[in-house]
């Protein structure tokens, strides 16, 4: 079975990764999905998102890293996958990950949404809490991989703290 990791990934957390090798265990095949959003400024350009994702699971066999754009579920019909995979990290996730389980189960019915809970110890990282501490000098080691540490801290023009 393939499952679908779609999300923005902007950048990728340990959060995310952790629940990349957790399924990796748990499916034939993951592709991570990174959006092309137009309604959204991220601070890394799909490319650099695309390389960093590469970069962080290159050990892992199954795993292979895509960007698209449109609905989801199309997205999943072409690369004939029969899952999207979530990460739930604490309750007020659930509500909006519920509702876009529910839109994508009616565009298509053959699609299924599995969450994943997200390791207790991670459950407190995202992509933007880590891009807001990056932008004000704090060190983000022990949220993301040391590559994207080091892309943020260049970003934002500081060396390491
Ligand atoms: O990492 P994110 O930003 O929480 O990921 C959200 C994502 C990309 C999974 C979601 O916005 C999405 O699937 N967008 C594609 C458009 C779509 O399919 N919309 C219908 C479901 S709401």
């Amino acid at each position: 079975m393939i499952a679908i990791y779609p999300g923005s990934f902007d950048p990728i957390t340990l959060g995310h990764l952790d629940l990349i090798n957790r399924s990796s265990i748990l499916f034939d095949q993951i592709i991570v999905a990174v959006l092309k959003n137009p309604n959204k400024k991220p601070l890394f350009t799909i490319e650099k998102r695309i390389q960093q994702i590469k970069d962080c699971t290159k050990n892992i066999s199954n795993v292979e890293v895509d960007s698209f754009s449109g609905l989801t579920v199309e997205y999943a019909k072409m690369k004939q996958a029969g899952v999207l995979l979530r990460g739930l990290r604490v309750m007020s996730d659930f509500e909006q990950e519920l509702q876009m389980a529910h839109i994508n189960k009616t565009l298509e019915n053959k699609i299924e949404t599995i969450f994943l809970a997200t390791n207790t110890e991670l459950s407190f990282i995202s992509s933007s809490v880590v891009k807001e501490i990056a932008k004000f000098g704090g060190s983000v080691e022990h949220l993301v991989t040391p590559n994207i540490a080091q892309d943020l801290y260049s970003i934002n023009n500081y060396s390491c703290p």
